[in-house]
């Protein structure tokens, strides 16, 4: 896949100027943001605009794997280092070697696991599990997160050191509703891709289809987007996507204050505030502990609060 940033808003500008300047040296390179912001195009990116892009790229999603797999994954193993390895398998530093190596979900890697993975950057080598030759490698390193490192490693969970490691360059991908200004490219990239994919070539947005998306604020980032999209170019029944083509969650008009102009739509603080709490919850992906840390009230009265 040939990565393709679209966005003009500063955010995204000041996130391609950085990809530029770090493309071109070895650099650490931690990407953070929320899901579906684009970290992984943007490692893709750096990638492809590196000397290194002829080489090998691998990628691992440290939240996908349980934790031995993972340490198997990343730095091979010898025939009989634990049931069921049959054979001597290279791991993924060995394989990238002389390449680039993605580690998606940092934050959620294991602290065994973080720190062999210190020892390779500052060293640059390893041994296989059960194994005692020490293996040298090259190979350029970029991480991902959603999560916030420093509250990780306040919380014990992430190494401070290995965090100093990754992050000699970071960059950070604003939520999509911190820049909705870049919608509007966005949908027209998307339409196009499924309207290609699909087949319907007459295709396009309402004004009215189009504001409906401007007025949501997207959790699920640009992936939530791409997907509302393709949905819709899907279900679309002429050459226009409506409104009505968005699942309802999207259409919902947002419940902040100044959308009703009628008594009867007016609603009490109560019902605003329990609104609000649910609309937080959401956001936290269920989380309570979360969404009661986001609201700055302790959990007890989150629950209160719900009703
Ligand atoms: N700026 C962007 N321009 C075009 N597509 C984007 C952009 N940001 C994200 N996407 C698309 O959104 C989806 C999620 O992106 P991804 O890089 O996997 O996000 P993350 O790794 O942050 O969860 C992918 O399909 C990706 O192609
Ligand atoms: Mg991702």
């Amino acid at each position: 896949m040939k990565a393709n940033i679209i966005g003009s808003s500063k955010a995204i500008t000041d996130v391609l100027s950085l990809v530029s300047r770090v493309a071109g040296n070895d650099v650490t390179v931690l990407i953070t943001g929320e899901s579906g912001t684009g970290k992984e195009m943007v490692a893709e990116t750096i990638v492809q605009q590196s000397p290194r892009k002829v080489k090998p790229f691998l990628k691992i999603n440290c939240a996908a794997i349980p934790s031995e797999l993972l340490e198997s994954q990343m730095f091979g193993h010898e025939r009989g280092a634990f049931t069921g390895a049959v054979s001597r398998q290279e791991g993924c530093f060995e394989r990238a070697d002389g390449g680039s190596l993605f580690l998606d979900e940092i934050g959620d890697m294991a602290s065994m696991t973080q720190t062999k993975l210190l020892r390779v950057l500052q060293e640059q080598e390893f041994e296989r599990i059960g194994g005692n030759e020490t293996i040298r490698v090259d190979v350029r390193l970029i991480a991902a997160t959603n999560k916030t490192l420093l509250e990780e490693i306040k919380r014990g969970k992430f190494r401070e050191d290995l965090y100093y490691r990754l992050n000699v360059v970071e960059i950070h991908i604003p939520p999509l509703r911190e820049r909705m200004e870049d919608v509007n490219e966005l949908v027209g990239h998307f339409v196009t891709e499924f309207r290609q994919k699909y087949n319907k070539p007459e295709l396009s947005i309402s004004r009215q289809g189009m504001q409906t998306l401007l007025n949501y604020s997207w959790p699920g980032n640009v992936r939530e987007l791409r997907n509302v999209i393709e949905r819709a170019v899907v279900l679309s029944r002429t050459t226009q996507v409506e409104s009505e083509d968005f699942p309802e969650k999207i259409r919902q008009p947002s419940l902040l204050p100044g959308d009703s102009n009628e008594e009867d739509h007016i609603f009490t603080l109560q019902e605003m505030e329990r609104m609000y709490v649910r609309k937080v919850l959401e956001y936290a992906g269920g989380n309570k502990l979360k969404a009661a840390r986001l609201l700055n009230i302790d959990p007890k009265t989150l629950r209160t609060k719900l009703g």
